[in-house]
C-alpha cells in the first residue's frame, strides 16, 4: 500500500539520520487550552522549542494525525469543494530541537523529495520568506535560483496559533503541469492546484506573545510537515488526495454500500469526498476521547458527524452509513495507530 510504504520509509530515511522516531500524539491536545485540535507535528513538542521542557533526543521524527476544523487552521468548508484539502489527514515531520537548522533541514527534505519519495526534481519549486535571504541562498546547492519564489508572511511564515512558536518558513511545490492550470509559477497560481505544497519546513525562532510581539526561542530549530495524502497523491500520479489508496478504498465501499457510483467531476461527487473525510475525522476524535456534545471540541465533532450524515442522506442512503463504513477504515488505519 502506498500510503505505508511512504510512511516507513520517511520515518526510516530519519531515523537513519539520527532522529527518534516518536508516536503520534492524540488529535485532542488534553493539555493545552489554546488548541481546539492538533493542526500539526509540532504541537507535542511545543514546550521543547519553547525551552520549557526538555527530551533526551534532539532530533525527532513523526507521522502525526491532525484535525484542521476551527481554530486557526481550518479547512471544513474546503472538503468536498477542492481535491487536496481535508479536515483529518497524517502529517510526516521531521524536528530539530537546537540542533541542526536551515542548511540540514533543507538538504534533509530535498533528498527525502527525490530519492525517497522520487518525485522529478525539475519540478520542485521552493518558495521562501521575502526576507529569509539564507534559505534562498541555500535552495540554490539542488534548484536554480530562478525557481525559487519569494511570498509575505501569508504564506510563509508558520505560526501555531495566535500565540505559541512561529518562524519564517519554506515550502516545497510540485508543478503538475498544464492539466492543472495555466499558472506558469507558484506566484500565478491563485488556486495552488498547479504547483501543490505537499512540505513546509518551519525555521522556529520565536514565540509569539499574546501583544503579537516576537520573542526569540531559547534556540532556533526546526519543524516540518509533509502532507502525506498530498505526497501519496503526487507518488501515484493521481489528481486528487481522494484517490489515495485509503481514500480512494473508503469511496469505494461508500459506492458498495450506497449503490452510487463514484466519478471525480459528478456533482455528486463532493458527497462522497465529504464522507470519506469526515468518516476519518470523527473515528479519530471520538478514538482519541472527543463526545459528540453542544459546546467546545465536542460540538466540532457533531457539526462533522452531522455534515457526513447530511452527505450520506444526499447520495440516498437511507440507513446509517458511517459507521458500516467505519471498519473499511479500521482495516486501513489500525496498525498504524492502534
Ligand atoms: N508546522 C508546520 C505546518 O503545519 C510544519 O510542520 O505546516
Amino acid at each position: 500500500m502506498h500510503t505505508q510504504d511512504i510512511r516507513r520509509h520517511f520515518l526510516k530515511y530519519f531515523k537513519d539520520h539520527g532522529h527518534s522516531i516518536i508516536a503520534s500524539s492524540a488529535v485532542v491536545p488534553h493539555d493545552d487550552p489554546t488548541l481546539l485540535f492538533t493542526n500539526a507535528g509540532m504541537n507535542q513538542f511545543k514546550d521543547v522549542f519553547l525551552g520549557e521542557s526538555h527530551r533526551d533526543y534532539k532530533r525527532a521524527t513523526t507521522s502525526q494525525k491532525c484535525v484542521r476544523v476551527g481554530g486557526k487552521h481550518n479547512d471544513l468548508e474546503n472538503v468536498g469543494h477542492t481535491k487536496r484539502h481535508l479536515t483529518f489527514f497524517e502529517m510526516l515531520g521531521n524536528f530539530s530541537f537546537g540542533d541542526y537548522f536551515k542548511k540540514e533541514a533543507i538538504q534533509f527534505a530535498w533528498d527525502v523529495s527525490t530519492k525517497v519519495f522520487g518525485l522529478d526534481p525539475a519540478r520542485i519549486y521552493p518558495t521562501v520568506f521575502r526576507e529569509d535571504v539564507e534559505a534562498f541562498l541555500l535552495w540554490q546547492a539542488h534548484v536554480p535560483a530562478d525557481r525559487i519564489y519569494r511570498f509575505d508572511e501569508k504564506d510563509n511564515f508558520w505560526s501555531m496559533g495566535d500565540t505559541g512558536p512561529c518562524g519564517p518558513c519554506s515550502e516545497l511545490l510540485y508543478d503538475r503541469g498544464p492539466e492543472y492550470g495555466t499558472a506558469t509559477n507558484p506566484h500565478e497560481d491563485k488556486t495552488g492546484e498547479r504547483f501543490l505544497e505537499f512540505w513546509n519546513l518551519v525555521f522556529m525562532q520565536y514565540n509569539r506573545q499574546e501583544n503579537g510581539e516576537l520573542l526569540p526561542l531559547p534556540k532556533p530549530s526546526v519543524d516540518t510537515g509533509a502532507g502525506l495524502e498530498r505526497v501519496v497523491a503526487l507518488k501515484m500520479g493521481v489528481e486528487s488526495v481522494y484517490e489515495t489508496d485509503i481514500l480512494r478504498g473508503l469511496i469505494a465501499q461508500i459506492e458498495n454500500i450506497s449503490g452510487v457510483k463514484y466519478e471525480a467531476d459528478d456533482a455528486r461527487a463532493p458527497a462522497f469526498r465529504v464522507i470519506a473525510d469526515h468518516l476519518r475525522a470523527a473515528a479519530f476524535l471520538i478514538a482519541d476521547g472527543v463526545m459528540p456534545s453542544n459546546e467546545g471540541r465536542g460540538y466540532v465533532l457533531r457539526r462533522i458527524m452531522r455534515r457526513g450524515m447530511r452527505h450520506a442522506h444526499l447520495l440516498g442512503a437511507k440507513d446509517p452509513l458511517l459507521v458500516k463504513l467505519f471498519p473499511t477504515l479500521q482495516t486501513m488505519m489500525g496498525e498504524a495507530y492502534p
